[in-house]
């Protein structure tokens, strides 16, 4: 997944397309490009590695347009050289193009056009963009109506953002892939996500699937959007963003990792505050179903396994978690009548939106639990709830993860008419955090994580509404440590996982006052009888434990406090181990492409 800015307006474009692509660089980060029309001619900058220690004043003073195009890459199609970075041009370098997406018939494209002449640089699908709105424009002169041609004959995902030499026109066009357009006084800015422009504007329009905005000041009103299929114009829905710009910063916080979980309490507090009305009509999608499914990806399935077992335990509803990558195994067994609840803290996972697909394609209803409002999921839902963790700006997902599972609390309490109940829970959960988060607390994570850190393996175990703790704490600590970490239910222990413990393997025990506890504490034993160092997660402590991390009682909802553990552990090992937090290797926030 990448990341695009495009300025157009009165100001140096450079400075706030740079300004914007730091935001996104949690999109990806391979390598970076700008591209630039000032005086008249096309300038261009690409460059391999990270954008975050750039500075355009010291390090490229000269460079600057009031139309600029820049992106941050993540690859997909060729190596993380500088000749593939974007933007990506036509052969007479007048067209400069910066994609996010994958063109799936760019071979095809591609050779159609070398045996037009046209000369390739890169071995990248993006490419191909270029060159195809340069041939299309020898036939139909007018540029707008020459990329709505172009963009007809791509198959695959994009959202792309097009600048010219010749003429003062910026193009933005989506399909698969998100785009939005901050519409400011004199600047108008596209963005791959709302945090690239906010500190400019935040009055937004969210691009909707096959739209495409030509931006010029021979236009009325600055931009146009008009339909792909159609080229008829579409009447701009202005939404305003609540989110203040401080928010998607770091504000004064090492990393985004660290202030985003310092963050979990407040996102439970407002959880709290939310409005019955959307509760129940979430209730009732689930009361009036035949079968639900929970899909999601990664975290967010972690946090659908922990609403599965909540609605089960508290509700006596059946709720089937599915991966959303396995989801096409399934999908032909969606009846109508059925609703498919889609978690996603982004609404663009790509395999979470094929999901949408699968279900209306069956009749069946989709509720969503996402937290980026205007994003693809949220539109093509049935009714959505936005989870209250505000702009989750680092790849792992952490305040996220919270605010899911507060959120299937507060379904919960809506199905069971005990909203109140639900609220004194999350209270619990919140005050349980805030300890959690204390200095001394962090400094005593702050010290394990230290001997963790040379660990080779790590391991989770948690029984019922423990298990998708367990499975996540895992998840936190390989994303960004790279330590093999692997989550067990504790009932899966005997049937093979056993082997896998020796003396000295970090095993974390997911505990709490339930119906479990006293299996889990067995469970506990097997492996310290065979070398394992045990940290238990619990409300009380036990012998079996090493080290003990203490937990509030608070029944079916002690996870929301526990997880808050492990996520410590996985920053402080990865500090430990002078790896970037907010960068893990090979990773994107969202999962956009297939
Ligand atoms: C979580 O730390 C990971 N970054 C990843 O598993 C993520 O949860 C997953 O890609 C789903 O993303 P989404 O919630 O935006 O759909």
């Amino acid at each position: 997944m990448c990341g695009i800015v495009g300025y157009f307006g009165n100001k140096n474009g450079a400075e706030v397309v740079v300004d914007g692509l730091k935001r996104l660089e949690y999109r990806g980060y391979d390598s970076w490009g700008l591209a630039a029309v000032g005086e008249g001619k096309l300038i261009k900058h690409k460059q391999v590695g990270k954008i975050g220690g750039f500075d355009l004043k010291r390090d490229l003073p000269k460079f600057g347009g009031e139309i600029c195009i820049g992106h941050t890459r993540w690859a997909t199609h060729g190596g993380v050289t500088e000749t593939n970075s974007h933007p990506h041009f036509s052969c007479d370098k007048k067209i400069a193009v910066v994609h996010n997406g994958i063109v799936e018939n760019y071979q095809e494209l591609r050779s159609d056009l070398e045996k037009k002449g046209h000369k390739f640089v890169s071995q990248t699908d993006t490419e191909v963009i270029a060159h195809l709105i340069e041939q299309t424009l020898k036939i139909t002169k007018d540029k707008t109506e020459a990329v709505r041609q172009s963009l007809k004959k791509l198959q695959g995902s994009y959202a792309l953002g097009i600048i010219f030499e010749d003429e003062k026109l910026m193009i933005g066009a989506r399909k698969g892939s998100p785009l939005v357009l901050g519409v400011g006084k004199d600047q108008t800015i596209l963005g791959s996500d709302v945090p690239a422009f906010l500190k400019y504007t935040n009055k937004v329009v969210f691009l909707e699937e096959f739209e495409m905005v030509a931006i010029s000041d021979q236009i009325k009103g600055g931009y146009e959007i008009k339909n792909v299929n159609s080229g008829k114009t579409v009447k701009p829905k202005i939404t305003t963003i609540k989110w203040d710009a401080t928010e998607a910063e770091k504000g004064g916080h090492p990393h985004f990792m660290i202030k985003e979980m310092l963050e979990q309490p407040q996102v439970i507090e407002k959880t709290i505050g939310m409005g019955k009305g959307e509760l129940d009509k979430a209730a009732k999608m689930i009361e009036k179903a035949k079968r639900v499914y929970v899909v999601a990806c990664g975290t967010a399935l972690h946090a659908g396994m922990y609403g599965s077992y909540l609605l089960a335990k508290i509700n006596k509803i059946m709720v089937q978690p599915i991966s959303a990558g396995e989801l096409h195994h399934f999908a032909p067994l969606f009846k109508k009548g059925d609703l498919v609840i889609c978690v996603s803290q982004s609404g663009e996972t790509a395999d979470v939106l094929e999901a949408v697909k699968s279900a209306h394609s069956a009749g069946a209803k989709v509720l969503a639990l996402v937290n980026v409002m205007g994003s693809s999921l949220m539109r093509a839902a049935d009714f959505s709830l936005l989870t209250k963790a505000g702009p989750e700006i680092c790849v792992l997902s952490t305040k996220a993860y919270v605010s899911q599972m507060a959120m299937f609390v507060m379904i919960s309490g809506a199905l069971s008419g005990k909203i109140s109940n639900a609220k004194k829970v999350l209270g619990i959960a919140k005050k349980d955090i805030e300890k959690i988060l204390s200095k001394k607390s962090l400094e005593k994570i702050k010290k394990m994580s230290k001997s963790l850190a040379k660990a080779q393996n790590i391991y989770a175990l948690g029984r019922g509404i423990n298990y998708p703790n367990a499975l996540e704490a895992c998840l936190k600590i390989k994303e960004v440590s790279y330590i093999h970490a692997e989550g067990f239910a504790g009932g899966d222990l005997k049937h093979g996982p056993i082997a896998l413990i020796e003396k000295g393997v970090p095993v974390i025990i997911f505990a709490s006052d339930d119906e479990s506890e006293a299996e889990i504490i067995s469970n506990a034993m097997e492996v310290k009888a065979r070398g394992a160092d045990v940290i238990g997660i619990n409300y009380r402590n036990n012998e079996v434990f090493e080290q003990y991390l203490p937990i509030e009682k608070n029944g079916f909802y002690s996870p929301i406090a526990s997880i808050v553990y492990p996520q410590l552990m996985a920053y402080y090992i990865a500090l430990e181990k002078k790896f970037d937090p907010d960068k893990p290797r090979n990773l994107a926030k969202s999962v956009t492409v297939k």
